[in-house]
């Protein structure tokens, strides 16, 4: 065989094991800690680092290992882009109205953060620019968009913007709306072990994207606090009224028409009526829910804005400016008492 000629799995497992049963039985144990040190740095298929398949460890919780596999996991099961086929992507008409389709980049701010995405380009599995002009250099910026949270804002949520604003999270019920690939889910139930909100549901009207997030759920034995509900949110009237804490991470703006983001916004509104209930929005909910220059919810009535400190640690490093914008996206409420 040429130094060159790759093998099938099938003679690579037989190959592998035959190569074990001939080492002397002392350096086994050895040797398999050298292959699992090895191969976590060697690509699936062209042995080097793959990007695809990297995280961000750095904005991980300490020593979160499982989170490292979710992500992984999650990476292998949908299109790089993460939308899903079944999925209908609208363009925006307010301030994200700068999304055209042809010059937008869906880019899952869960699954890669920004160092993996310039290792895709350099890999060229991935573009930041386009050519204005077919085959010269006159090309200008793409639009990359994200429809998850990021690990920073999952890590500033739950460790900092959550903690000021609820003395005690336990008992509490977390209602994500529109919880995608689960981000939210999946970070609140690995964290739960350095905290303790006791119910985390997601409710998620796209059936596949529910389908990968129960695989997940089951597969990583999360289902005893962790449930997503395969179902529009304006079909969940009690849940609303019940939650403690709600986030609304870009929702509406990209999956439906405007008269049915309004019509949600109004169900909402006349729905997440718990005093007290902590509402977290991207963007604000006095942008979110401006339609043609008017409101379509009487937000005065409805919540109190409430401020958080953005200047966020990460292992004790300050987030740099492009952080700190990602992280002042986020907006923080708290339903009124009647
Ligand atoms: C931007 S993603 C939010 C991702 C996730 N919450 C996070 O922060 O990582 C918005 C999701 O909301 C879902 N969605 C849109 N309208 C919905 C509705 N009426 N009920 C439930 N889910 C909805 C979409 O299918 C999409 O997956």
């Amino acid at each position: 065989m040429e130094a060159t000629d790759t093998f099938s799995l099938d003679v690579a497992k037989t190959s592998f094991l035959s190569l074990l049963s001939s080492t002397d039985p002392s350096e086994v144990g050895n040797f398999m800690d050298w292959v699992i040190k090895h191969c976590s740095s060697v690509n699936s298929d062209d042995g080097t680092k793959d990007s695809a398949n990297q995280c961000d460890e750095t904005l991980l919780m300490p020593g979160d290992k499982r989170m490292k596999k979710i992500i992984k996991d999650i990476k292998k099961r949908i299109p790089l882009d993460g939308i899903m086929s079944s999925e209908n992507i609208y363009h925006p008409e307010g301030k994200n109205s700068d999304c055209d389709p042809s010059t937008t980049v869906h880019v899952d701010s869960f699954l890669y953060s920004d160092e993996d995405i310039d290792r895709l380009c350099d890999e060229g599995k991935m573009s930041r620019t386009y050519c204005k002009e077919c085959g010269s250099h006159n090309t200008a910026p793409l639009t990359f968009i994200s429809h998850s949270m990021s690990l920073l804002q999952l890590r500033f949520l739950f460790e900092s913007a959550l903690p000021s604003l609820l003395s005690n999270l336990n008992n509490k019920c977390l209602v994500d709306v529109g919880s995608r690939l689960g981000a939210l889910l999946f970070f609140f139930s690995q964290a739960y072990y350095f905290s303790a909100i006791e119910k985390i549901i997601g409710v998620e009207i796209n059936a596949d994207l529910c389908g990968l997030q129960q695989q997940i759920i089951e597969n990583y034995s999360m289902a005893d606090r962790v449930e997503v509900k395969c179902a529009d949110v304006c079909n969940e009237l009690t849940l609303l009224k019940e939650a403690d804490i709600i986030v609304l991470n870009n929702v509406f703006e990209f999956f439906m028409p405007v008269e049915e983001q309004i019509r949600t916004w109004k169900i909402l509104r006349e729905n997440v009526t718990k005093p007290g209930c902590i509402i977290v929005t991207v963007p604000s909910l006095e942008e979110a829910t401006l339609f043609n220059s008017k409101p379509c919810v009487d937000l005065d009535e409805w919540v109190q804005p409430c401020s958080v400190n953005y200047m966020y640690h990460v292992q004790d490093v300050s987030c740099c400016d492009e952080d700190m914008e990602e992280l002042q996206n986020m907006f923080f409420y708290q339903v009124k008492v009647n």
